[in-house]
């Protein structure tokens, strides 16, 4: 990360060009204190008059004379009632502070009214703008000049916020790889690509094993082959194992990755189909977090496995109507070339019970469009086995801002995907439930004790407006979500027994 971050007691004033003050509703006199030395009182005066709402999310902007008479911005942020701050909401003010600065290239110094009743509320103010100002410009001619060089918080408790910084720190940069990788055009970021990304985390102390084609067809992992089998691309299952101590449980994280979804030859309609360089987010989401993990040297015993490929057409591609014999041995017919993203997960699944028994298991896909109709964009589909697990994960998404909504995952929906020729067919017959009916087909493939849950991201990970925390395209989410779950699970956990 570029822009330095620093808390300390004071600032230096003179050096900064943009003074963000953050303020409660009723405390527009602690702006009125900061402001007056910079601004002097007439200046200082005629901002507040026009602060008079100070509600939640208000943000205004000023240009202004300093004492010095030197130009600076004056930026009023309204975090709403006191004492009603918390980690999610002050990120997103960060970041609606971020949409509201006008200069480029600007030394912020931070100002706010939070820290008596959330002591990092420095840091998450930060990691909120920094999280905003991410952009993808390395096609660009003419790169996009960055809004801030460096930030500057006033806090009474600067050793916190910077400890708790540098981990935010790591996150972002989490986040930020998830989001690089899911931009990157499927001509560049291909299966090998990926799993040159994969390998890197080694120097991280990530422990990463790979399944080539040869590999998984000894083994039987015709689901996730079929799948590749159109592409002129490689076919990967990538394991990636951090683990600071053998004791605890072990949590299993599996993620879809289809550099490029054409829909084989249920060939997506056109308008549909760029979009789908994104459908690799949940691998690129579980080596984001196997990144954080790492690099925060987490407390913690997690296994990472991806399954890696592209879906399009040729003479060798998979027809509807075809039949395969997954790793389970279960075997599934081929209605819908285009379902195939649970396909590379029941393989992906099924090996990583056999391989690595996990505790619990909890895989990441962009699975359906049909979560985009039942939950937009501000909410991912949850399914979860044990509802305990649902609860902590729902949880993990209030505490971070990245919601979660849990579905039925009902026996009731089951006999959909029956097939008159194999054991399972890859899409409902029905019209409704498509999202469900997705989760019940993965479901067949999850052991009985493992408590397990499946994350339906395939409207969350791009928007096409801007966000709280992104601008229009990729989000990044997940990381910050299950960074939050795996963090508080070994906490909670510290002799390793399991809190499920
Ligand atoms: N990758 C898509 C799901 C998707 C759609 C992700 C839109 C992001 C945005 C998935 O492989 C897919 O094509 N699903 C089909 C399933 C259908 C054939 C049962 C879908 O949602 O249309
Ligand atoms: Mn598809
Ligand atoms: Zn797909």
């Amino acid at each position: 990360m570029s822009t330095t971050v620093v808390f300390s007691e004071s600032l230096n004033t003179s050096a900064l060009n943009v003074v963000v003050i953050v303020s409660v509703e009723d405390g527009i006199g602690f702006a009125e204190k900061r402001l007056l030395p910079i601004v002097g009182k007439n200046a200082t005066d005629s901002i507040v008059k026009e602060c008079d709402d100070l509600s939640y999310g208000k943000v205004k902007s000023f240009r202004t004379l300093t004492v010095d008479g030197k130009f600076i911005e004056v930026i009023i942020a309204g975090a709403g009632k006191r004492g009603s701050a918390n980690r999610a909401n002050t990120e997103k003010l960060g970041g609606f502070i971020y949409d509201a600065i006008k200069s480029k290239n600007s030394s912020v110094g931070i100002y706010s009214d939070l820290e008596s009743g959330l002591e990092l509320a420095s840091a998450y103010i930060s990691s909120g703008l920094l999280l905003k100002s991410w952009v993808f410009d390395k096609y660009k001619s003419k790169p996009e000049s960055p809004k801030i060089s460096s930030i500057e918080c006033q806090t009474c408790y600067s050793e916190h916020n910077g400890e708790e910084f540098s981990r935010l720190e790591c996150l972002m940069d989490g986040v930020f790889l998830v989001r690089e990788m899911v931009t990157e055009p499927a001509n560049v970021m291909n299966p090998d690509q990926i799993l040159e990304i994969a390998m890197s985390l080694k120097k991280f102390g990530v422990k990463v094993s790979v399944l080539d084609q040869r590999d998984m067809e000894k083994i039987g992992m015709n689901a996730l082959l079929g799948v590749g089998r159109g592409s002129d691309c490689q076919t990967y299952l990538i394991s990636m194992e951090y683990c600071s101590d053998k004791a605890r449980d072990k949590i299993a994280l599996v993620g879809k990755g289809l550099t490029f979804d054409s829909g084989g030859l249920c060939l997506k309609p056109a308008n549909k189909m760029g979009e789908m360089k994104g459908d690799m987010t949940g691998a690129a989401v579980v080596i984001g977090i196997l990144k954080v993990l790492a690099a925060q040297k987490a407390k913690a015993n997690v296994v990472g496995v991806i399954g890696v490929t592209e879906n399009l057409i040729s003479g060798k591609a998979q027809r509807p109507g075809d039949v395969v014999t997954s790793l389970s041995k279960k075997t599934i017919e081929i209605d819908n070339t285009d379902a195939e993203g649970r396909l590379v997960l029941a393989d992906a699944l099924w090996y990583t019970q056999e391989k690595h028994s996990p505790k619990l298991m909890l895989d990441l896909a962009t699975l359906t469009g049909a979560i985009q109709v039942a939950l937009g964009h501000e909410f991912a589909g949850l399914f979860a086995n044990s509802d305990y697990l649902a609860s902590e994960l729902e949880k993990s998404g209030k505490i971070v801002g990245e919601k979660l909504w849990r579905l039925p995952l009902h026996q009731s929906f089951a006999d959909d995907i029956k097939s008159d020729i194999a054991d399972i067919k890859n899409v409902g017959s029905g019209r409704g439930a498509g999202s469900i009916t997705a989760a019940m087909f993965l479901k067949e493939f999850v052991l009985e004790g493992i408590d397990w849950a499946h994350i339906d991201i395939a409207a969350t990970e791009w928007d096409s407006k801007n966000r709280a925390l992104s601008k229009k395209g990729a989000t990044g989410f997940g990381v910050r979500l299950l960074i939050d779950f795996i963090t508080r699970y070994y906490e909670n956990n510290s002799r390793g027994e399991s809190v499920l």
